[in-house]
């Protein structure tokens, strides 16, 4: 990626920790050239060791391409409009911005859909969809031209997937907003694409039972394994950057092609006589 993020800057938001996706990605952006701003979830009012805070800070204080970190829970307009002004202020314009979160409760990955609470529904909805068009709203004056957005989605928007439950229908929506964002941003020639990865063990993964996936993957996935972590980064960073002009609105898969298996495939193996 030597030199592809060579004089543009952008917004990472989403880090939560080192197995964070978003983390995998700036990596390569910063790498690449690309200078960041970051955000991490604010702490409590009583949690006077800041463990969000800290636990980013950890990652982006010894880069020196990470240019500040802000606090931003995504149900506030107020602390999205913050994160936009202090990126106005480092940087004028930006270049890229990655969405790379989601939260749904446990309760409501535990059970079946059907049990889906009202209030655990519209939580999860504004946080792990809406967050993006308003993210993208705030951004919209300081995008510049050729900008591009990302943000991070699962195949179990499109199938169902038992145990994915409401942040399926998360990721179904998000993966629409991605389009109609696509549409809306095009005549400011700003993208707007999702990438679809296969199971990572990161704190929201393990939540929505990656555990339990990574072996299903490798045994029905056509290339036998799960993905990497950079294989992940890399194709964020290609979405981000100028490599992927020409694609707008697009869902890319990275999950060493689970989704295109219209049966069990190789997992049938071992029933085989
Ligand atoms: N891990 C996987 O297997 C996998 C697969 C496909 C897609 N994804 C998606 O990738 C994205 C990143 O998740 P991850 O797996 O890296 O886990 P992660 O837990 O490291 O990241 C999730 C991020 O969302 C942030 N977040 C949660 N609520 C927030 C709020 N109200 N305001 C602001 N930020 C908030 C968390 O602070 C965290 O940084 C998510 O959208 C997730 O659905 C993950």
């Amino acid at each position: 990626m030597g030199g592809l993020f060579e004089g543009k800057k952008g917004l990472i938001l989403g880090v939560a920790n080192d197995h964070s996706i978003a983390w995998s990605i700036a990596q390569q952006v910063m790498a690449g050239g690309g200078v960041c701003g970051f955000t991490h979830l604010p702490d409590r009012a009583d949690d006077e060791r800041q463990r969000n805070r800290r636990r980013v800070a950890m990652l982006t204080d010894p880069c020196s391409s990470a240019k500040f970190l802000v606090p931003l829970d995504v149900s506030s307009d107020e602390q999205i409009q913050a994160v936009m002004d202090r990126a106005a202020k480092e940087f004028g314009k930006i270049d890229f911005l990655l969405h790379a979160i989601a939260f749904a409760s446990m309760e409501d990955l535990k059970g079946e859909t059907i049990q889906t609470s009202r209030a655990g529904f519209l939580m999860a909805m504004e946080i792990s969809a809406y967050s993006l068009l308003a993210v993208a709203k705030a951004a919209r004056p300081i995008l510049n031209e050729n900008a591009a957005i990302a943000t991070m989605t699962y195949f179990g928007g499109e199938k169902a997937v038992p145990g994915y439950n409401v942040m399926g229908i998360c990721k179904a929506a998000l993966d629409s907003i991605v389009k109609y964002l696509a549409y809306d941003l095009g005549p400011q020639k700003v993208r707007v694409n999702a990438l679809s990865a296969g199971p990572v063990r990161t704190l929201a993964g393990r939540g929505a039972g990656v555990d339990g996936m990574l072996e299903l993957y490798e045994r029905m996935a056509p290339m036998g394994r799960n993905i990497t972590d950079e294989e992940v980064g890399r194709t964020g960073a290609f979405l981000l950057s100028d490599m992927s002009n020409g694609i707008t609105g697009e869902t890319l898969h990275v999950d060493c092609g689970y989704n295109i298996m219209g049966s069990p495939g190789r997992l049938l193996d071992p029933l085989k006589k």
